[in-house]
């Protein structure tokens, strides 16, 4: 996993929660390089799952409700450190469909080693999409939480019902079902 997504998650625990949490979840978590992050190296992606769990266990959320909250604040952050990707969309459904195509696309020419998933999207109507997670590393939590944020960023509403499908392989696989409320 890319430098960057740590030094995000980094980021936002040390302003949310303070320095002194940051520095305990870093020791808790028995990080090989204590916790020294470059936004563009790459790291074991369980790293960032066992400061989760050090979080986790330091604060009483759960795993998948801290990596959700992390989603939904990254794509904050997406949309002012990448803000070029974010020109001509202006809904979330338009933008979502764009990810596999286009965004992560644009990600692995700034990072050509990024571990990513896949997103294919089908709009059956023009009202609801849905989205097809896909990615040996089980991060569903993490791509609710983005979807969550996307859809704040656009100011939408929109219901979200997600459906965990059985692993076809090494593959983690997850159903997005979004439909636009009136
Ligand atoms: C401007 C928007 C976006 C940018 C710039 C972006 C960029 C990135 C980057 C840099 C990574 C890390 C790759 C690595 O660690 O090697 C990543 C991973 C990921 N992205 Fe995106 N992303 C965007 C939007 C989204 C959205 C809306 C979703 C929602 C489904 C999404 C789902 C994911 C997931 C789940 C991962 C984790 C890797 C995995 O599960 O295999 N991304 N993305």
């Amino acid at each position: 996993m890319k430098g960057v997504v740590f030094t995000e998650f980094m980021e936002l625990v040390e302003n949310r929660m303070g320095l002194e949490m940051l520095d305990r979840i870093i020791t808790e978590a028995k990080l090989p390089n204590d916790g020294a992050y470059t936004s563009v190296g790459t790291y074991d992606h369980a790293e960032l799952v066992r400061l989760v769990q050090a979080l986790s266990n330091a604060t009483g959320n759960s795993v998948p409700q801290l990596i959700h909250m992390f989603g939904e604040h990254l794509f904050q952050r997406f949309s002012v450190n990448y803000k070029p990707l974010f020109a001509d969309t202006h809904n979330a459904f338009d933008f979502l469909a764009r990810i596999d195509d286009v965004i992560h696309v644009e990600v692995r020419k700034l990072y050509p080693d990024a571990e990513l998933p896949t997103l294919p999207c089908e709009r059956p109507s023009a009202d609801t999409l849905v989205m097809h997670y896909s990615s040996p590393r089980g991060f569903g939590d993490l791509a609710e939480g983005l979807i969550a944020g996307c859809i704040r960023h656009f100011g939408e509403t929109i219901a979200v019902t997600r459906t965990d499908l059985p692993k076809e392989g090494a593959l983690h696989r997850v159903r997005f079902d979004l439909v636009k409320q009136a």
